[in-house]
């Protein structure tokens, strides 16, 4: 009889102490810290959900391959490992090491976009955006509707709308095609809630991209993750294998950018690849100038090892069963005590919906940042707020609240058991409890770009009560 239980398909061989603090503690740590989560110094936390790149353990294989790195300077033995796993995998022609996925961003996007352009995506990550923009050129969100809606329940939630892509792509027509350089999609889509992207959505990409002649790529940080939500939920994909899903998708696209960070299952590291050579000569000699030779991209040949290795790894499904369940588990607990999160829940993490858990807090106060920080004081907690302060600055200086305000829980991958889920899940709950003693932030300073990294803020209650 199949067991209903589904534990962790690992065995911890290392373990790592959580320094435990008291709420006085933490209260002086976020003051000091500027309330905001991201300038706390980590050993103040006690669950760091604030991200799920980097932050996973590595298997015993994975260190074991540590100690097979060649770290000769060119043509490295560990670079011929990765680009052989990176291409049976992606099927692409052409792989560029990179020290992390936004470093990919940066290549591609400094090679092959010009000021004025548009480039389309499902939902553009933070730095995937924030480098189309330092190029002067616009990244136009174009999810599907039920993807911009927290509550709406469908099984592909990070489609792109293919309807408003081929709108895009006749007035690119119409206008001499120079307007659109390239096609991206991010699965699964982490700014829109970890949703996952059907692979009869990325076939309409692929049919439209061939009708139009642009190049389609892939922000496939977490294609695995993708893979799995494609094999339990969409129709005629339950017998594959998640290896073979992934292949496919891969194939439908002519390059992607990635993250080794997240999918990887490493520390650091990403790629860029592609079939088309002319741009991969382009990216190869930006790479020299800015990361490294083409045999290594800024990492170390350990790095690499581990990568190629963890690159196996994550597509075996036993891992990625437990990964997608345990996200799933912390979502039911939430969502049974009425907990507003993004339906269904993603991948790689939970998205509380801030603005609907604090309506007395206007979104230019910042609900989520509100939320991160009620959680790290209850409990240590850290997630991350995706929303007003992430997303709400324009180039041109303007704030305008996006469509959401969330926190996002990202869970680290193979760190944390499920004892450490529960013990967050009855944080979130407390917090939701006192939800109205919570009040909103104002930023007392910021850069112009990625703000969300180091403002600065205050409490806005004097602010609001005068
Ligand atoms: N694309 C997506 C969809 C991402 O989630 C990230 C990183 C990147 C690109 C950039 O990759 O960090 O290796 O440079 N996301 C992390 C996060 C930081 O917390 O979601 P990177």
């Amino acid at each position: 009889m199949p067991r209903r239980t589904i534990f962790e398909p690992f065995r911890i061989k290392s373990v790592e102490p959580i320094k435990f603090t008291t709420r006085q503690e933490r209260e002086r740590a976020l003051e000091a810290a500027g309330y905001n989560v991201f300038r706390l110094h980590a050993e103040d936390v006690l669950i760091d959900l604030l991200t799920d790149s980097g932050t996973g353990a590595m298997s015993s294989q994975q260190w074991g391959a540590l100690m097979q790195g060649d770290e000769s300077y060119a043509g490295s033995r560990s670079f011929y490992r990765f680009r052989d796993v990176v291409q049976a995998l992606t099927g692409y022609a052409h792989v560029i090491p990179t020290h992390q996925g936004r470093a990919a961003e940066r290549i591609l996007f400094h090679t092959q976009v010009r000021a004025g352009q548009v480039v389309a995506n499902n939902n553009h990550f933070d730095t995937t955006r924030a480098n189309i923009e330092a190029e002067g050129a616009e990244a136009r969100d174009l999810v599907i509707p039920e993807g911009r809606v927290p509550s709406a329940l469908h099984p592909f939630k990070g489609n792109i709308d293919l309807g408003a892509l081929e709108r895009l792509l006749d007035e690119d027509r119409a206008g001499g095609g120079t307007l659109v350089p390239l096609v991206m999609v991010t699965i699964t889509n982490n700014s829109g809630g970890g949703q996952p992207v059907s692979l009869e959505n990325l076939r309409g990409v692929r049919r439209l991209c061939d009708r139009y002649r642009k190049p389609f790529f892939l922000d496939a940080c977490r294609f695995a993750e993708n893979a799995y939500f494609v094999k339990l939920r969409e129709e005629g994909q339950g017998h594959r294998t998640p290896a073979d899903i992934a292949r496919e998708a891969f194939r439908l696209a002519d390059g992607c950018t990635m993250s080794a960070k997240k999918d990887g299952l490493a520390n650091i590291g990403g790629f860029l690849a592609m079939n088309n050579a002319e741009w991969a000569d382009a990216a190869r000699n930006l790479l020299i100038l800015t990361e490294g030779f083409p045999t290594y991209g800024g990492l170390a040949g350990y790095d690499l090892e581990a990568i190629a290795r963890g690159l196996e790894e994550v597509v075996e499904e036993p891992y990625l069963k437990y990964r997608v369940r345990s996200t799933a588990y912390l979502a039911e607990k939430l969502t049974a005590a009425g907990v507003p999160i993004i339906q269904p829940p993603g991948g790689h993490a939970i998205y509380l919906d801030a603005r609907a858990l604090l309506p007395h807090i206007a979104p230019l106060q910042y609900p989520g940042i509100a939320l991160a920080n009620a959680l790290y004081l209850e409990g240590g907690v850290r997630g991350v707020e995706i929303g007003t302060v992430m997303f709400g600055c324009h180039p041109d200086g303007s704030e305008v609240p996006p469509a959401m305000d969330l926190v996002r829980l990202a869970i680290p991958r193979r760190v944390y058991t499920q004892s450490h889920i529960d013990y967050v899940a009855e944080v979130v709950l407390t917090v939701a409890a006192a939800r109205s003693a919570l009040s909103g932030y104002r930023v007392v300073s910021a850069p112009r770009v990625l703000r969300h990294f180091t403002a600065v803020f205050a409490p806005a209650a004097a602010v609001a009560s005068t």
